[in-house]
C-alpha cells in the first residue's frame, strides 16, 4: 500500500474564537480539537502525521511546520511540504478545526483516490452559511468557490465543502504553487486546486462528522454532537442512563457494565467506573476510579487521584479529593475528605472534615480499618487514627489516636441552674 501522510493544517488565527488560546486548542469533550483530528487519522491507520502550527503555539509532536504568516490554507500545505517533502504516496489533508471527522471517512477519502487523484469531502449542512460551494459538472467537483468570492446562484448551492482534501502527493506538489491569492481575503486557498485540477472526486459526509468549529457557538454545537457519541457507546456497553443528555461524559471515560446514571452527572477527564456502580443525581467525578459495588451522590464531588474502593458509599455534600478509599467505607453526608486514606469498613460520620490545609501545606490524614469517627469531627492533618478507633462525636483531632483506642476531644459537657 502506498505511504499515506496526513497534514493537520492548524495554524489559523482564529479570530472568531476571540480567544488567546489558539482555536484548535479549545477541548472538546476535554480533549484539544486538534488532537481529535490527530486520533482519528490514527485510528484509520495513518502514523505519519505532519502539523502546521503558528509561530507561537506550543505543542508537542515530532513533525510540526510552523507557517510564521497566516496567507491561507494553500499557503498552509505549501509550507508543510517545504518543510517535510513528500513526493510519493497519497496526502489527506485535514483541517485542525473539524474535530468530528471519523476513521471511517477517512478511510473512504483514501480509498477514493484509486479512482481519482484528487477527492473532496463534501457536505450538505442544514444552513450552509459561509461554507466553501461544491459546483458540479458531469457528476464531479468541478470548482470549489469560497463564500465571500461567491455570486448570488454560486451562495444558493446547498452542497458544501468540508476542507477535507485527498491527493495524491505528486499531483500537490505540482499544483500548489500554481495557487495565487486573487479573492476577496487576498489568500493562498488550498481550494483552488479543484479547478487548477480541472474537476475532483467527491465523497459525502454528515454535517456531522464535518461541521467546522470557527466560533463559540459551533464549540458548542460540535461539543453536543461528540456527547451524543460517547453516550451513545457507553449505553451500548451496559451503562443504564435514565436521561442520557444530562449526563456529561469526556473522550477517556472507561465504563465497566451494569452502572446506573441518575440524572446531571458531570464526568471529568481521567475517570475509570467499574461494573456495578451506582452514580446518583447532581455529581461531579473527575480524576478517579470508582471501584465496583460502590454508589456515588446524589450531590457528590469527586476531585482527582482519588480511588474509592469496592462496595463503598459516597453521600450527598461529600468532596473527595487525593484519597485512596478502602472497601465498604461508609462516608455519607456533608464531609470533606482530602489528601486521606482510609482502611475498610471505615465509617466517617457527617461533617467529618480533614484539615488538610494549615494555610502553608497541605498535609495528609491516614484512618485505618473498622475506624468510627463520630458526626462533626475535625481531623487536623498530620494525623493518623489507628484500626478500630472510636472517634466522638465533634472532637478536634490534633494527635495521633492508637489502635482500638475511643478519643474524646471536646469540652465536657456541663448543665447549671439558671436561676
Ligand atoms: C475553510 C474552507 C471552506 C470550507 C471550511 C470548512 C478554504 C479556503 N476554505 O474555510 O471552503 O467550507 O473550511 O470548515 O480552505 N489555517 C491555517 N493557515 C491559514 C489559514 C487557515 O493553518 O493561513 C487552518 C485553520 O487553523 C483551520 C483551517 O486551516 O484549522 C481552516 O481555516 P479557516 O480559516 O477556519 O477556514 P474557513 O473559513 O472555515
Ligand atoms: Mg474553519
Amino acid at each position: 500500500m502506498a505511504h499515506i501522510t496526513a497534514f493537520i493544517v492548524a495554524a489559523g488565527k482564529g479570530t472568531r474564537m476571540k480567544s488567546s488560546l489558539p482555536k484548535v486548542m479549545h477541548k472538546i469533550v476535554h480533549l484539544p480539537m486538534i488532537e481529535h483530528v490527530a486520533l482519528n487519522a490514527k485510528s484509520a491507520g495513518i502514523s505519519d502525521l505532519v502539523y502546521i502550527l503558528a509561530k507561537n503555539h506550543q505543542y508537542d509532536a515530532q513533525k510540526i511546520a510552523i507557517q510564521k504568516e497566516q496567507l491561507g490554507t494553500g499557503h498552509a500545505v505549501q509550507i508543510a511540504l517545504q518543510q517535510y517533502p513528500t513526493q510519493e504516496g497519497k496526502i489527506i489533508i485535514l483541517y485542525g478545526d473539524t474535530p468530528l471527522i471519523t476513521p471511517s471517512t477517512i478511510q473512504k477519502m483514501i480509498a477514493a483516490l484509486d479512482s481519482a487523484p484528487l477527492i473532496v469531502l463534501g457536505f450538505e449542512p442544514a444552513n450552509a452559511a459561509q461554507y466553501g460551494r461544491l459546483k458540479m459538472k458531469d457528476g464531479t467537483v468541478s470548482e470549489i468557490v469560497e463564500y465571500i468570492d461567491a455570486n448570488e446562484e454560486e451562495r444558493n448551492i446547498k452542497l458544501c465543502n468540508s476542507g477535507v482534501i485527498a491527493a495524491d502527493a505528486a499531483l500537490l506538489n505540482k499544483l500548489l504553487p500554481k495557487i495565487n491569492n486573487c479573492n476577496a481575503k487576498k489568500e493562498y486557498y488550498l481550494t483552488d486546486l479543484v479547478a487548477l485540477n480541472g474537476g475532483a472526486g467527491l465523497v459525502i459526509a454528515s454535517e456531522d462528522e464535518v461541521m467546522g468549529v470557527n466560533d463559540r457557538a459551533q464549540l458548542a454545537r460540535a461539543e453536543n454532537i461528540m456527547q451524543e457519541r460517547l453516550r451513545k457507546v457507553a449505553m451500548e456497553n451496559g451503562v443504564t442512563m435514565i436521561d442520557p443528555s444530562s449526563v456529561y461524559l469526556a473522550y477517556d471515560t472507561k465504563f465497566g457494565r451494569d452502572i446506573i446514571l441518575e440524572p446531571n452527572i458531570y464526568f471529568g477527564p481521567n475517570v475509570e467506573i467499574e461494573d456495578n456502580v451506582e452514580i446518583k443525581f447532581s455529581s461531579h467525578i473527575e480524576g478517579a476510579i470508582i471501584c465496583s459495588g460502590s454508589r456515588i451522590g446524589p450531590f457528590a464531588r469527586i476531585r482527582p487521584s482519588t480511588k474509592i474502593g469496592q462496595n463503598s458509599k459516597i453521600g450527598n455534600f461529600v468532596e473527595v479529593k487525593n484519597a485512596k478509599i478502602g472497601e465498604s467505607v461508609g462516608i455519607n453526608h456533608l464531609s470533606y475528605i482530602g489528601d486521606a486514606a482510609i482502611g475498610r469498613k471505615t465509617n466517617i460520620g457527617a461533617g467529618t472534615i480533614t484539615c488538610n490545609y494549615d494555610g502553608i501545606k497541605k498535609s495528609h490524614t491516614i484512618i485505618g480499618e473498622n475506624v468510627f469517627i463520630g458526626s462533626n469531627s475535625a481531623l487536623i492533618a498530620p494525623v493518623e487514627i489507628g484500626d478500630g478507633a472510636l472517634i466522638a462525636a465533634g472532637s478536634t483531632i490534633t494527635h495521633n489516636v492508637p489502635a482500638n483506642s475511643k478519643s474524646f476531644a471536646r469540652a465536657r459537657q456541663e448543665n447549671k441552674h439558671l436561676y
